[in-house]
């Protein structure tokens, strides 16, 4: 089959047609990079170092990189790497139209974003290109859009990086598990929050301070919003959605929840019930007749020390999948970096090169070939709770307390208080028998609005 295939009437008409490459004899998988920044240069690297030139078997040649101001970028190259080993016939530009128009076969998008990361991949995808992005926010909000249009053009569209960095989970989950029938997915998504709950849990410093060390050595960004508060982590829990649960869900209906309130005495206090703290994203479906319900969220969590999620360290990040045939199964590296993301970006771009040098243009992702659930979003997971309240002491407390909870039916698991705290901002710790979100939070809204609290109880699902 000629690959790519040109629609005659659907491309637009800007974007030019990359020229029809059959079997073995059409030489070299042309390759365009737009995005010059940390992946992109990673990618260059490894690829100038292993596949282009005299260091490569032919079978791929980049013919663009593409970046605003590209002349900057290329002088900062230049000067940072001697002996400069990119090919002297690549093309750099800040153009991205130039680009589409260009005969490249697969287009690698590294800016990030929506826009114009969006235009970029659409157009590609449109004018028949394959495309490989590490873009989580492109995939979460239009993955099942684009792999539709990638299907329809005979193109493909890989996106391995987009989750979890250089830990190969997507293409598991996509190829490798989808005999199973996968009905959880849980994992560490986050490496920013991994980090800074681990130094918290290990320094014993405020969240402040755990910040401001991560942003001193890279490990976030100077608004780090998105990832403390739980949007990166729900991004990339919708795409892990879409490829191990074949589930089209918005990132916004996956509730998300802040760790800023987590502070070094609640480690404490996790401690003595054999568990520490992490940002969990977890995503269970569930099938019925009438209704399928896609319990879904991300947030700080109690996990045990011992548990896989209790031992992961720093900026790692760590997924695990549950099946019906095949159990659970892990998936562990390095979350984030240039080079372990570049490496996930050029294993697409190897597995693209191949199939269309052999003239399968079709992906088998089961997120294509199977028609995707849209099932109910909810957060309603039924676990043991830990509570942990900052009271101004003075008798009764507990008792009140207690009767609120058993008013709405909960019954007390666990009461924790550790000695030598200032009575005037007193921490302790409540945890619950296993009960819904939904059946808690009421009596939340009654406790937290009792006038010896100093600030709302910090509440958090035990994952056992
Ligand atoms: N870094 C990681 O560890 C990691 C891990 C997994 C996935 N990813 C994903 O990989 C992608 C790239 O991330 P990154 O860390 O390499 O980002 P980055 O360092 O910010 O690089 C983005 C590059 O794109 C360029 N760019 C931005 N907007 C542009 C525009 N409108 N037109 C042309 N060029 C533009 C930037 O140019 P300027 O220099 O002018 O800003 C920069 O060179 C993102 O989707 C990210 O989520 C990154």
């Amino acid at each position: 089959m000629p690959k790519p295939t040109l629609p005659k009437k659907a491309v637009k008409p800007a974007v030019a047609a990359p020229a029809a490459r059959t079997g073995a004899s059409k030489g070299a998988c042309r390759v365009a990079l737009i995005g010059f920044g940390t992946v992109g240069r990673a990618v260059t690297k490894i690829l100038c170092e292993t596949v282009l030139g005299k260091n490569g078997d032919g079978s791929l040649r980049l013919t663009h990189i593409c970046n605003r101001n590209v002349e900057r970028k290329k002088q900062a190259w230049v000067q940072n790497n001697v002996p400069n080993n990119i090919p002297s016939d690549v093309i750099w530009t800040d153009d991205f139209h130039a680009v589409l128009n260009s005969d490249a076969d697969v287009i690698i998008e590294l800016i990030g974003g929506l826009s114009p990361a969006e235009e970029i991949v659409r157009g590609a995808l449109q004018a028949g290109k394959s495309v490989v992005t590490a873009n989580k926010q492109l995939i979460a909000r239009h993955g099942p859009d684009l792999l539709q249009l990638a299907s329809s053009k005979g193109a493909r569209l890989e996106f391995g990086a987009s989750v979890a960095g250089g830990v190969p989970v997507l293409p598991a989950l996509r190829t490798g598990l989808c005999g199973d029938k996968l009905h959880g997915i849980a994992g560490i998504l986050n490496g920013t929050c991994n980090y800074i709950l681990s130094r918290i849990e290990s320094a014993r410093i405020p969240f402040s301070e755990a910040l401001e060390e991560a942003q001193a050595r890279g490990f976030a960004e100077a608004d780090a919003s998105e990832d403390l508060d739980g949007g990166d982590a729900r991004a990339k829990l919708a795409i892990l959605a879409l490829a191990g649960l074949g589930v089209r869900v918005a990132p916004e209906s996956i509730r998300a929840r802040t760790i800023r309130t987590v502070e070094a005495v609640d480690f404490d206090y996790a401690r003595e019930l054999g568990c520490t703290i992490r940002q969990i994203s977890r995503a269970d479906l569930k099938r019925d007749l009438n209704q399928d319900t896609l319990f879904a969220e991300v947030g700080p969590s109690l996990v045990p020390v011992s548990s896989p999620f209790g031992r992961v360290q720093s900026n790692q990040n760590l997924v695990l999948t549950s099946g019906k045939y095949g159990g659970d199964m892990a998936f562990l590296g390095a979350g984030a970096g240039g080079d372990p993301t570049a490496v996930a970006v050029i294993s697409d771009l190897k597995l693209v090169a191949e199939s269309l040098s052999a003239g399968n243009d079709r992906s088998v992702a089961r997120s294509v070939s199977a028609p995707l659930l849209t099932p109910e979003t909810s957060c309603d997971f039924e676990t043991p709770w830990y509570l942990r309240f900052l009271v101004r002491d003075r008798p009764g407390i507990v008792a009140r307390l207690a009767q609120i909870l058993s008013t709405h039916q909960l019954n007390i698991d666990a009461l924790l208080q550790n000695p030598g705290f200032d009575k005037a901002a007193l921490p302790f710790v409540i945890t619950l028998e296993p009960c819904r979100n939904s059946q808690l939070h009421p009596a939340l809204e009654e406790m937290s609005a009792l006038d010896f609290a100093i600030r709302p109880c910090l509440c958090l699902p035990i994952l056992r």
